[in-house]
C-alpha cells in the first residue's frame, strides 16, 4: 500500500518505518529542512532502540522516503496518517490540536483525489468527526474518509510494540476505509494480531481509557508501596501476589517515584477534561492525577529525610534522569523535580544518565555536575539516589558503591537492589515499599522474560 505519514516524532517515525518494513511504501512529510536532511541521511532525531537500523534499511529498500511538501507525497496515496504532536494545552490540560488541524488543512489543499485520512496521534473523542467536517468544507469535491487508529507504543520498546501489538484498534465508518486499513495491517493480522474494528469515538476513547487505566494501576501499586512501608510488608510480594491473578496481570505493578513521560501525564489530564466536558467526570482519573502529582513532589522530601533531615552542603549522586529506561525523554521525568528541590535545599548534585543528560541540561539547575558513569556519580557521595531503573545500574556492586561513597545512604526509588545485599555491605538502604534489610525468603518468581499474568511462574528459587 502507499502511505503518507505526517509527523516524524516518536509515533510518526516509528510507525512509518514499521509500515515500510511490513511492505508498504511510506513517504514521511517533515516541514523542518534541518530535520528532513538528517532523516534522509538516516540520522534519527530521537533515541529509540533499533530505529536507526529500521529507517536506514527501508530507505535502502526504497520503501521509506522523506519530503517537506504534501504535494510530492499525497498523489496516489491509499492512506494519509496524521501523527503530529498533541501536547497538553498550557494551563487547562486539554489536548492542543493546533498541529492536527494545520496538517489537515495543508493536506486538504494538496489532495488530488479521494483518500483515507487516519488519525494516529492521540486526539480527544470527536476530533475525527471535526477533521472530516473541516476537510469536507475545504474540499467538497473529494471523497475524504477519516479513520481513528490510535497507537499503543511505549518509548524504549516502540518497534516491538508496533510489530507485536496485543491488538490494532481501528475506528472506521465505511466498508472502503475498513478494507484499506485491513490491507495496511494485513501482515500483522496474518501473524495473529487481532484487528478491532469499531466506531470513531470508541477508537479515540480506547486510547485514553487504556492509558488512564495503566496510570491508575501504577498509582495503585505506588499507594500499596506506601502502605507496605507502614505495615512491614513487601510490595514486590504484594505485586506478585495480586499480579498472578490473571484478571489483574503482573505488568505495571512496579512502584516508583510517580509516572512521567510524554503520555501518561498528558493523557490522564486530557481524559479528565474530556469526561468533565461531557458531564461524566471521572473521580478515579482525577484522584490518579492528584495522587501522582503529590507522589512526585514528595520524593525529594523522602530523600532529605533519609539523608538525616538536611542535604545542605551534601554531595548527592543521582542515577537516572530520563522518565524511564531506554529513552532520552525527560518530559515530566521525576528526576527533574527531585533535583530542583534538592538543589534549592543546598545539595550538590552529581547526575548520570546513559542517554538523557544532553536533554536534561536545559531543564536542570546550572550547578548540576554531569558524570561519565555511575561510578563517578557515586564517588564521594554522601547519599546515592536511584531514580530511573537503567539495567546498567542493576549490576552495581554494593561493596564497590560503599567503597566509592563518602556516606552510607542509598535511596532506591525503583527497587533495583536486594535489601539483604545492601545490608550486608553496611549500607543504609531505603527501598520503596520494602523492609530495608529483611533476608530474602523463597519466592515464586515470575519468569524473567514475560512478567505478565499469562506467564507460568518459574519454580520457586530458594533465595
Ligand atoms: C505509555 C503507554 O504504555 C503506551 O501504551 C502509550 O502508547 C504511550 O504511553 P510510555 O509513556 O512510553 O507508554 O511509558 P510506560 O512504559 O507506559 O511508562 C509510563 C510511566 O509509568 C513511566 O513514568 C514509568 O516509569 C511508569 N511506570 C510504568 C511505573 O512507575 N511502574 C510500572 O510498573 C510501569
Amino acid at each position: 500500500m502507499r502511505i503518507v505519514m505526517i509527523g516524524d516524532g516518536y509515533v510518526g517515525l516509528v510507525s512509518g518505518a514499521c509500515f515500510a518494513d511490513l511492505g508498504s511504501h511510506v513517504t514521511v512529510v517533515e516541514a523542518d529542512h534541518g530535520r528532513l536532511t538528517a532523516l534522509k541521511a538516516g540520522r534519527i532525531p530521537i533515541y529509540e532502540p533499533d530505529l536507526d537500523r529500521l529507517v536506514v534499511e527501508n530507505i535502502a529498500a526504497s520503501r521509506l522516503s522523506f519530503t517537506h511538501r504534501f504535494e510530492e507525497a499525497v498523489g496516489g496515496a491509499d492512506a494519509v496518517f496524521l501523527a503530529v504532536g498533541t501536547p497538553s494545552r498550557r494551563g487547562d490540560g486539554h489536548a492542543d490540536l493546533g498541529h492536527v488541524f494545520a496538517a489537515a488543512e495543508g493536506l486538504a489543499a494538496a489532495l488530488t483525489g479521494p483518500t483515507v485520512v487516519v488519525t494516529k496521534s492521540t486526539v480527544p473523542v470527536g476530533t475525527g468527526r471535526r477533521i472530516a467536517a473541516l476537510m469536507a468544507e475545504l474540499r467538497p469535491d473529494l471523497e475524504i474518509e477519516v479513520v481513528s487508529n490510535p497507537e499503543f507504543l511505549r518509548e524504549g520498546s516502540a518497534i516491538r510494540d508496533f510489530m507485536r501489538p496485543d491488538r490494532v484498534v481501528i475506528g472506521v465508518e465505511t466498508p472502503h476505509a475498513r478494507a484499506v486499513l485491513g490491507q495496511i495491517y494485513g501482515r500483522l493480522a496474518l501473524g495473529g494480531t487481532p484487528l478491532l474494528f469499531t466506531g470513531l469515538e470508541s477508537a479515540e476513547l480506547i486510547k485514553y481509557a487504556a492509558n488512564g487505566f495503566l496510570a491508575m494501576k501504577v498509582t495503585y501499586i505506588n499507594e500499596m508501596a506506601d502502605l507496605c512501608e507502614r505495615l512491614g510488608a513487601d510490595v514486590l510480594d504484594v505485586a506478585q501476589g495480586i499480579g498472578l491473578d490473571r484478571r489483574i496481570g503482573g505488568k505495571f505493578l512496579a512502584p516508583g517515584p510517580g509516572f512521567g513521560g510524554s503520555c501518561f501525564p498528558k493523557d490522564t489530564l486530557a481524559l479528565m477534561r474530556i469526561a468533565q466536558d461531557a458531564g461524566a467526570p471521572s473521580r478515579l482519573i482525577e484522584a490518579v492525577i492528584g495522587a501522582n502529582d503529590a507522589r512526585k513532589s514528595g520524593m525529594a522530601g523522602r530523600i532529605i529525610a533519609a539523608a538525616g533531615g538536611t542535604v545542605r552542603g551534601r554531595r548527592i549522586g543521582v542515577l537516572g534522569l530520563a522518565f524511564k529506561p531506554d529513552t532520552d525523554d525527560l518530559r515530566d521525568a521525576p528526576a527533574i523535580g527531585i533535583i530542583h528541590r534538592l538543589s534549592e535545599d543546598g545539595a550538590k548534585i552529581r547526575a548520570y544518565d546513559p542517554v538523557g543528560m544532553e536533554a536534561a541540561r536545559g531543564l536542570l539547575p546550572g550547578s548540576v555536575h554531569y558524570c561519565r558513569d555511575a561510578a563517578e556519580a557515586a564517588q564521594e557521595a554522601d547519599a546515592l539516589v536511584i531514580v530511573t531503573e537503567w539495567n546498567e545500574f542493576r549490576s552495581l556492586s554494593a561493596d564497590r558503591l560503599k567503597a566509592a561513597m563518602r556516606g552510607r545512604i542509598i535511596i532506591d526509588l525503583r527497587n533495583i537492589f536486594e535489601p539483604e545485599a545492601m545490608r550486608r555491605a553496611g549500607l543504609r538502604y531505603h527501598p520503596l515499599g520494602r523492609p530495608p534489610g529483611r533476608a530474602a525468603e523463597a519466592k515464586v518468581r515470575m519468569s524473567a522474560t514475560a512478567a505478565d499474568a499469562d506467564a507460568q511462574p518459574a519454580m520457586a528459587d530458594a533465595a
